[in-house]
């Protein structure tokens, strides 16, 4: 049976976020993520991608939001640049919305859903990398198999966005760099195998 991943990056202190953004830049953390997640499917919350303020490139990108037609009208310098699909398999499933823009040869997408519950990763024939933020986090981690965890080696003062816990579910399996601000660690879910 096919999981999500998840990918995340917290501090010693398990902040992921203050004020809608990251509290730090690390540029070879953004490469990893990039590296793993590119040409695959990512998901987020709406905040998440609003604090983005554009869909990633040369993924799809899968939006969770309850109140999808709100989220398109706020935006039209996000989604006016892109055409949008109807009808398809997926319209009788969960996601309501679904934007396209060809850039050279490849398609970056962004799927708009609005139910977590409904989103099967079977259906993607790719990896699909759950990316935050908090509240996503929290409902998806029992459904991902693997967990990719950049520990960022510093507390941080005033976030309001926090990792939830995660360990006794999980067990490290893999150190993949060990940095001098950051490590980037693998877990496997006890119970659930890709
Ligand atoms: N360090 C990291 O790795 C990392 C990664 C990503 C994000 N972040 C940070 O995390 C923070 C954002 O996290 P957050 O928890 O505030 O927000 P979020 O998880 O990004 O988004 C929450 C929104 O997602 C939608 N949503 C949640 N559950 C849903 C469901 N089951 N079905 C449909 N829609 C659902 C709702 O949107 P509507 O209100 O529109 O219905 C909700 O308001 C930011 O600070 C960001 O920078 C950190």
């Amino acid at each position: 049976m096919k999981h999500f991943k998840a990918i995340a990056a917290m501090s010693l202190n398990r902040v992921i976020g203050a004020g809608n953004a990251i509290p730090w830049h690390l540029p070879e953390d953004f490469k990893w993520f990039k590296k793993a997640t590119m040409g695959n499917v990512v998901v987020m919350g709406r905040k998440t991608f609003e604090s983005i303020g554009k869909p990633l490139p040369n993924r799809k990108n899968l939006v969770l939001t309850r109140h999808p037609q709100r989220l398109i009208k706020s935006h039209p310098e996000i989604f006016g640049g892109y055409h949008e699909w109807r009808g398809g398999k997926f319209l009788k499933r969960a996601y309501q919305f679904h934007f396209t823009k060809l850039e050279g040869k490849s398609a970056t997408d962004i799927l708009i859903f609005k139910s977590l519950d409904k989103l099967d990763p079977a259906e993607f024939p790719n990896d699909i990398f759950i990316c935050g933020g908090a509240e996503i986090y929290a409902q998806a981690l029992p459904r991902c198999s693997d967990l990719y965890l950049t520990l960022v080696k510093r507390e941080i003062e005033g976030g309001d966005a926090f990792f939830p816990p995660f360990e006794d579910k999980f067990e490290l399996v893999e150190e993949l760099r060990d940095e001098p601000e950051f490590k980037i660690l693998h877990y496997r879910h006890k119970n659930l195998r890709q």
